[in-house]
């Protein structure tokens, strides 16, 4: 199936307050420039508190994790799990189609759907209150057929008990979710052959199945509000430190004194531990990695011409560095295609995200992009 955009956008989206805070905590949680790994929780945050992945919601995201638009669209696009048209304000429902569902009667579900609902996946029902779609399978294949609603699996389906689930949460109830066949998990039809011992200590529903009961709801749609912040990685506001990774070669035994491995003068265990280095020795001794010294490039006030190039065309920059290189005097291809490696540190040294120009090599791609502009 095609993904792509629903041609009806709304004009903007902002996080509630709740979740604008919980989603700068999930940032924290990533090493200095590395923000850009918190794109699905943040990208999930945003159709949670939606119920759909707006274009607005994607750009929102790409600016807060200064991603450039297109890279935010490429994850979106590339999960299913992320909705890229409205859904039914009570719950979208996913039908597992694939082997075991379909041999144990996902059609006749799909078909329940299409009656109930609306003849076509992801069109929403003539009350808004349902959509539906197909999905691969979700891993409850000892369980089919089944289907996901909300947070939840509902498994062990018949098609009376989907039209009946689907008839209680248009009234408001939540229905149990999990096996609807009787069974706890997934455990044989006619009972347990072992692990009979763990019976008696169990809760009335299996672990996910209870926690569903406990919270009595499944479908509500997370807005931040409903439990607090869990952000044990942050101390009052201070993100804690982590911890830093281990200096390179640290777990390497150090040589032992006065044991030189031969004429080299370098021990055994040296000589392994630079093994693809190259050999040290007094007169050749390992160098240690020198800052670059920066300076500064040539800048400029304004764009040439009043206009500047769409500097977001190069991988890697968005529309928040975007705005921090033109603040820096930097607006044309040609002027970053041509900095040197001083000037690479004069202007990463004043970037929030260290080391971005080198990894997505903006040089190369500034160039190649003043070309195609001439
Ligand atoms: S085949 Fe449906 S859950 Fe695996």
């Amino acid at each position: 199936m095609l993904r792509r955009l629903h041609p009806d956008q709304p004009d903007s989206f902002a996080f509630t307050a709740d979740n604008q805070k919980w989603a700068e905590a999930q940032m924290k949680k990533f090493p200095e420039g590395r923000q850009a790994s918190a794109i699905i929780p943040l990208l999930w945050r945003a159709q949670e508190q939606e119920g759909w992945l707006t274009r607005p919601a994607i750009e929102h995201v790409a600016g807060m994790l200064d991603l450039a638009y297109i890279r935010a669209l490429e994850v979106a696009s590339f999960y299913f799990m992320f909705q890229l048209q409205p859904v039914g304000s009570v719950a979208h429902i996913q039908i597992c189609g694939t082997l075991s569902c379909m041999i144990c009667g996902a059609e006749d579900l799909i078909g329940v759907c299409k009656d109930k609902i609306a003849s076509k996946p992801h069109t929403l029902s003539a009350d808004g209150k349902f959509s539906w779609e197909e999905v691969e399978c979700l891993g409850s294949c000892a369980n089919a057929p089944m289907a996901q609603i909300g947070k939840d699996y509902y498994e062990d389906l018949t098609t009376a008990r989907l039209i009946e689930i689907i008839d209680e949460l248009a009234a408001g109830k939540v229905p149990v979710p999990g096996p609807q066949n009787g069974r706890y998990g997934a455990e044989p039809l006619a009972g347990l052959t072992s692990l009979k011992d763990h019976e008696a200590g169990r809760t009335q529903y299996n672990a996910s199945v209870q926690a569903a009961v406990d919270i009595g709801d499944t479908v509500k749609r997370i807005d931040g509000t409903e439990v607090p912040l869990l952000t044990p990685w942050i101390d009052d506001g201070a993100v804690k430190t982590a911890p830093k990774p281990a200096a390179k070669n640290a777990k390497e035994p150090k040589p032992a004194a006065k044991k030189p491995a031969g004429d080299t003068g370098v021990t055994k265990q040296q000589a392994k531990a630079t093994s693809k280095a190259k050999p040290v020795s007094k007169s050749n001794p390992a160098p240690a990695e020198a800052p670059v010294a920066e300076s500064a490039p040539e800048t400029l006030s304004a764009p040439r011409g009043g206009k500047g190039d769409d500097l977001k065309k190069i991988s890697g920059v968005g529309p928040k560095l975007e705005g921090v290189l033109h603040d820096l005097g930097f607006w044309h291809f040609d002027q970053i295609a041509k900095w040197t490696e001083a000037e690479v540190a004069w202007v990463d040294s004043r970037l929030k995200f260290k080391g971005r120009i080198t990894r997505d090599n903006w040089m190369a791609q500034a160039a190649e992009l003043a070309k195609k502009a001439e």
